[in-house]
């Protein structure tokens, strides 16, 4: 198609201010489902993303729209996922669209994320139309709205569309605005193909299926293509677009955005913000910001029950067909038995895998403490790369430990600095900037430790800030830190999987805070069971888990068989995300304690 007539544009908005609604407004308004087919959301494919209400991948979907002009437009809606730990996936999304709708909950206002996004939105040049949705609200404030959007955002508002998703009121005019508010995309058909990877993922049916968007060039069916990060040469087999049902179509010119399907046989070929390029005629480089990107989260997962190891093995593979940014290998733990270690994204993405593994493939799981990965310079010289506590050299061999860093950008209200502060502090935070963005919103940059980021930075900072700060965060290198293997032991024997890695001056205090949770979290057994936290030989802090008392079946009175039985199965019930541990019974949540302290 002509681009004159395309438009390639996402939704951007902060959590529950109604994306999905609005995208599916959309769908139907432009005819691209019928009633019949209409399923609310359609764009939250999986389960587990319309449960917990984000939106984990991107997906894109072409709807054709008549517009009050009587031209036909090619409008590409790019879905966008709502959350940092695919930050790196949302800026390749953002690349390939020209425009954005920013939605804001005319009820609740400009929140963190809908800053965030909108500055993500602004650097990558895209225009933008503000639109206010659920006016329908008797609490909807259009006017206030509009002001926050001007302050806070510093975007002109006063075209901001009013809308409600839920009932369709305005939607037609945000159609008509992405038409004529919205610059079509540009880009030579005739030139050297270049088309930017902005999600793929493995189908059983068809094999890897990749999205792009074409830049420069044409893509065809039949056509020999390179992808320009690894120089792999495919043959593209079919193509076509999401309508959202498949459509298979013979070509993709610059400027449209659409799926092809290769002779490509595993997902982690296609790397997102990677280039396709013509075998034969390639173009002279690369599109800009492609990034390789490394899990910097690492977990053990073990099976509660050690039988079912080979299914949570076929599982992990099966999970890692569809996800190329999650890793896994064997590994084994003298409490757990035999295992794997995985690295994440983030800890978002390690909590929807672990559900995943839970619900899809039902398996019972225990979950090790997050970490990250160090670089470890022995005495005799040699550089070890480590991100699981049981492989911690022995502290006499260590001659230098450093530790990943992270920039970060937070944004949030003035009321909230304060805690911020200490809160970054404690987590042993360095400030680089501290800047007004308009008289009452503050951001603040610091590099902070990846390691104290992931046990529990963001729920910490979300809990202070009421929900209101933003947190955006990118790699920044490392530093070299004090870092010192902790142990914990239960009855006297350390228990290997849950070892933690933690900065020597911090040591004591964590320590203290964990075996105190640890407390709480082992229920009573039969005999008194000590819980002590320590770094070599020296115990830093303990606790005692005391005796329990009566026997439940005391409990009951008499010979009712019933209630006994039912008693017996709640006990059954509740043992069953335990590990027992020499004589010790341990649950799941005691291996994340680590998380909860703090
Ligand atoms: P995330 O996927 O979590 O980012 O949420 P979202 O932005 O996609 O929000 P979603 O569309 O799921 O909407 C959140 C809630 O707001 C849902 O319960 C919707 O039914 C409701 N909602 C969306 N638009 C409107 C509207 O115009 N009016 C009213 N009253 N409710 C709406």
């Amino acid at each position: 198609m002509d681009a004159r007539f395309i438009r390639n544009f996402a939704i951007i908005a902060h959590i529950d201010h109604g994306k999905s609604t609005l995208s599916d407004r959309l769908l139907e308004l432009t005819g691209s489902l019928t009633q019949r087919e209409m399923q609310a959301q359609v764009l939250d494919a999986m389960d587990l993303e319309r449960e917990r209400g984000i939106t984990i991948k991107a997906h894109a979907v072409r709807m054709m729209y008549k517009a009050n002009d009587g031209v036909t437009y090619q409008l590409n809606l790019i879905d966008t996922p709502g959350h940092v730990d695919f930050s790196y996936e949302v800026s390749r999304s953002l690349s390939s669209c020209e425009g954005a709708l920013l939605v804001v909950d005319a009820s609740q206002g400009v929140e963190a994320q809908t800053l965030a996004n909108a500055y993500l939105a602004i650097h990558h040049g895209l225009e933008i139309i503000p639109v206010i949705n659920k006016i329908d609200l008797p609490s909807a404030d259009i006017l206030r709205t509009q002001e926050a959007i001007e302050k806070a955002v510093g975007l002109d508002a006063t075209d901001a569309i009013p809308v409600s998703a839920k009932t369709g009121q305005g939607v037609a005019e945000v159609l008509e605005a992405v038409v004529h508010r919205l610059p079509p995309p540009k880009g030579d058909p005739a030139a050297p193909l270049q088309a930017l990877i902005f999600d793929s993922w493995f189908d059983a049916y068809r094999g890897v299926i990749v999205l792009v968007r074409v830049m420069q060039g044409t893509l065809r069916k039949g056509q020999r293509i390179k992808l320009m990060s690894n120089g792999k040469g495919f043959d593209v087999e079919s193509m076509g677009v999401l309508t959202p049902k498949p459509v298979e179509i013979g070509e993709l010119v610059a400027g449209e955005v659409g799926f092809f399907v290769a002779t490509i046989k595993t997902v982690s070929d296609t790397k997102i913000g990677d280039t396709v390029t013509d075998e034969e005629h390639p173009a002279d480089s690369q599109l800009p910001g492609f990034e390789d990107i490394k899990p910097m989260v690492f977990a053990g997962l073990y099976t509660v029950d050690s039988h079912e190891h080979t299914m949570l093995r076929d599982a992990l593979e099966k999970l890692r067909l569809n996800d190329s940014s999650f890793f896994f290998e064997p590994e084994s733990s003298e409490a757990l038995g035999f295992g794997f270690r995985c690295g994440f994204l983030g800890l978002l993405h390690m909590e929807i895998i672990q559900e995943r593994l839970e619900r899809e493939y039902e398996l019972d799981l225990i979950t090790t403490a997050p970490g990250v990965r160090y670089h470890i310079t022995l005495t005799d010289g040699t550089v070890l790369e480590v991100d699981n506590p049981s492989r911690w050299p022995e502290p006499t061999n260590i001659e230098a430990i450093r530790e990943p860093i992270i920039k970060a950008q937070i944004l949030t209200n003035e009321e909230y600095v304060g805690g911020i502060l200490k809160l970054v502090e404690e987590k042993r935070g360095k400030q680089v900037n501290f800047e007004y963005v308009t008289p009452t919103r503050v951001l603040l940059t610091y590099e902070l430790p990846l390691n104290e980021i992931v046990l529990d930075f963001y729920d910490r900072l979300k809990s202070i800030s009421r929900g209101y700060a933003s947190l955006d965060y990118q790699l920044a290198g490392e530093w070299v830190s004090p870092m010192v293997k902790m142990d914990i032991l239960v009855s006297g024997e350390p228990v290997d999987a849950l070892s933690i890695i933690v900065h020597r001056d911090f040591a004591y205090e964590r320590g203290k805070a964990l075996v105190s949770k640890m407390r709480e979290l082992i229920p009573r057994q039969q005999f008194e069971v000590a819980i002590q936290a320590a770094i070599g030989s020296k115990i830093v802090a303990r606790e005692t888990v005391t005796a329990l008392r009566k026997n439940v079946l005391a409990k009951c009175y008499g010979g009712d068989i019933s209630r006994k039985r039912k008693l017996l199965e709640k006990q059954k019930e509740g043992k069953k995300r335990m590990k027992r541990i020499g004589k010790v019974d341990i649950p799941q949540e005691a291996f994340l304690a680590v998380l909860r302290v703090g």
